[in-house]
């Protein structure tokens, strides 16, 4: 270690999705990992916090944040909705930063937005490309992916192209569900996360509220079956070759794994989850197979669901920024699997240097 110059991270959190919060705590969490006094002595961090109008603060400020010592939203008062501002990085250091770290959750991040920028810079990035980061993110086109490759996923109808504003096309929409799918659907936005704009409708009358409410957070929008499941998720991480954690499942109170839930404390997660030895098999081959299939590598965390009537396996998405605060299932999963978060983290900056 003596003599190595230590590596630069540039953790980059916040970001003006709607999953901001969560980003903050995310953050808090790996950047307290590359403080640990191991990973001190390999990693210096820059932070760069993006406020929810888009605005950079430089990483003395970014890192206030992070420890505590300034609130987040304090900036509120400060922040312009600037739009002619196109140089939003003036007077951010980033030049010293040798890998980034996005932890942007949702879109304008996850999405591969975040990806497509720091391409600029160079240097290599902790997590997926612009491709697999978009495709992850899109519910839609990651489910057209699928059904190509026959992997199985609930069923489901894409609506796009669509003016929702339309009376007629309205009704049009919800003729054509009660057509094809009994009570209870999902209605989804096709990219959004932390299940904001999700609604299980389980009747009629509340269909057009629940497309109203998907439609503000996206245009483009999926009904799917819905079905009585267990949630069951696992870690990927990896570049040419993919690694599989081990295999959790996450019991919740609701009805449904909603926001509220998947902030809640009071979620079981059991890990490994109770499965059948070939279940947790196939899993772990279907999570590799749709990772490659999207161009998904870094890290990711796989969900699946396990209907309960038939235990069959059906993949529901790919997180390529999944949640990485204290209590988020990705770092337990790597922690059962022999990973603790600081080892982990690390482990992360070498599968995107290749090491
Ligand atoms: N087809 C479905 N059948 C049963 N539950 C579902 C279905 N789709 C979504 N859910 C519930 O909604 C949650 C959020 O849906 P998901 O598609 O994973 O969105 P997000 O990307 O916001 O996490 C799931 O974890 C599950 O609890
Ligand atoms: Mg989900």
């Amino acid at each position: 270690m003596i003599g190595k110059k230590k590596k630069c991270i540039g953790l980059i959190f916040g970001g003006s999705s709607n999953e901001h919060e969560v980003s903050i705590s995310s953050a808090k969490t790996v950047f307290q990992a590359f403080n640990s006094k191991i990973n001190s002595q390999l990693f210096t961090v820059k932070a760069f916090y993006i406020d929810k109008y888009g605005n950079w603060l430089d990483s003395d400020l970014s890192i206030k944040i992070l420890i505590g010592e300034i609130e987040s939203d304090n900036r509120k008062k400060c922040t312009i909705f600037n739009q002619e501002k196109i140089n939003f990085l003036e007077g951010i250091e980033f030049q010293n930063v040798d890998i980034w770290f996005p932890l942007l959750h949702g879109f304008n991040g996850e999405d591969g937005s975040i990806h497509g920028l720091l391409k600029f810079t160079k240097k290599p990035l902790v997590g997926s490309g612009i491709l697999g980061s978009a495709l992850g993110m899109d519910k839609i086109l990651m489910k057209t992916i699928f059904s190509y490759l026959k992997i199985p996923q609930v069923n489901y109808l894409v609506l796009q192209n669509q003016d929702l504003n339309d009376k007629e096309v309205k009704n049009k929409l919800i003729l054509e569900i009660i057509k094809k799918f009994k009570f209870p659907v999902f209605i989804k936005p096709s990219n959004s996360g932390s299940s904001l704009g999700i609604s299980k409708v389980v009747e009629e009358s509340e269909l057009l509220s629940a497309l109203e409410k998907a439609w503000e957070i996206d245009q483009r929008i999926l009904v799917e079956e819905g079905l009585e499941v267990r949630e069951i998720e696992c870690g990927i991480i990896g570049n040419s070759k993919l690694l599989t954690s081990e295999i959790g499942e996450v019991k919740y109170q609701t009805e449904w794994y909603d926001y509220d839930s998947k902030y809640n404390l009071n979620n079981k997660i059991i890990i490994p989850a109770e499965i059948d030895s070939k279940i947790s098999k196939q899993i772990k081959e279907i999570a590799i197979q749709s990772c490659r299939a999207l161009n998904i590598f870094g890290f990711a965390r796989v969900d699946f669901f396990l209907e309960k009537s038939s235990n069959k396996i059906l993949l529901n998405e790919i997180n390529t920024i999944p949640g990485f605060t204290s209590n988020s299932m990705f770092p337990m999963l790597w922690r059962a699997s022999g990973l603790n978060i600081e080892q982990l983290v690390a482990k992360l900056v070498n599968i995107s240097l290749d090491l």
